[in-house]
């Protein structure tokens, strides 16, 4: 019988857009078994058993979780044995989103992921405190909530992803 193909998505999320769109992209994937793992909270003591790596995260002041940059480096030489999707989730577009981009994932790690991709963004003022709540009025314009997860990229990241 063959094994299952079997898929991890390792994410953080500090208002919830990146845990939201993990959960989109694990429901997308057509083959196999997919585990949700919230860095945050849960321990991975498998990774070495994934088929296929996703690792998402989201940009706050510029920058990716340091939680996430430090499992990327950690298992950098079984990652780069693995099917690897990388996704971010951040305001930014353009020119800004790549050097954040490059910031959050290291060259090697990003040459060898066969798929990744910015998949929106969103701001959740009820989750936010004060301080996040002020910045962001400031920085963005924005005073009310908004959804701008990129739906169409999604689609696409997990194609990408498929193909391999
Ligand atoms: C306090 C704060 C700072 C942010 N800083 C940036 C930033 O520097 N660059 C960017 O592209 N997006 C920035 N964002 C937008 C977030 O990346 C966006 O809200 C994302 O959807 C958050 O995902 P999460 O809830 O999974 O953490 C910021 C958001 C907040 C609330």
């Amino acid at each position: 019988m063959q094994k299952e193909m079997k898929t991890g998505i390792i994410y953080i999320s500090k208002h919830g857009t990146t845990e939201k769109v993990a959960r989109i992209i694990a429901n997308k994937l057509n083959s196999g078994k997919t585990v949700l793992i919230n860095l945050s909270k849960d321990k991975i003591d498998d990774i070495e058993t994934f088929d296929r790596i996703i690792i998402g995260g989201s940009i706050h002041m510029a920058s990716i979780h340091k939680k996430t940059k430090k499992l990327c480096e950690s298992n950098k030489s079984i990652l780069l044995t693995k099917n690897l999707g990388l996704f971010l989730c951040c305001m930014e577009k353009s020119e800004k989103s790549i050097e954040q981009f490059e910031n959050a994932f290291s060259e090697d790690i990003r040459k060898h992921a066969s798929s990744s991709a910015l998949l929106g963004y969103e701001y959740n003022f009820d989750k936010m405190n004060f301080f996040e709540r002020a910045l962001v009025k400031k920085i963005s314009g924005f005073k009310e909530s908004i959804s701008e997860i990129d739906h169409e990229a999604i689609e696409g990241f997990v194609n990408e992803l498929e193909k391999k």
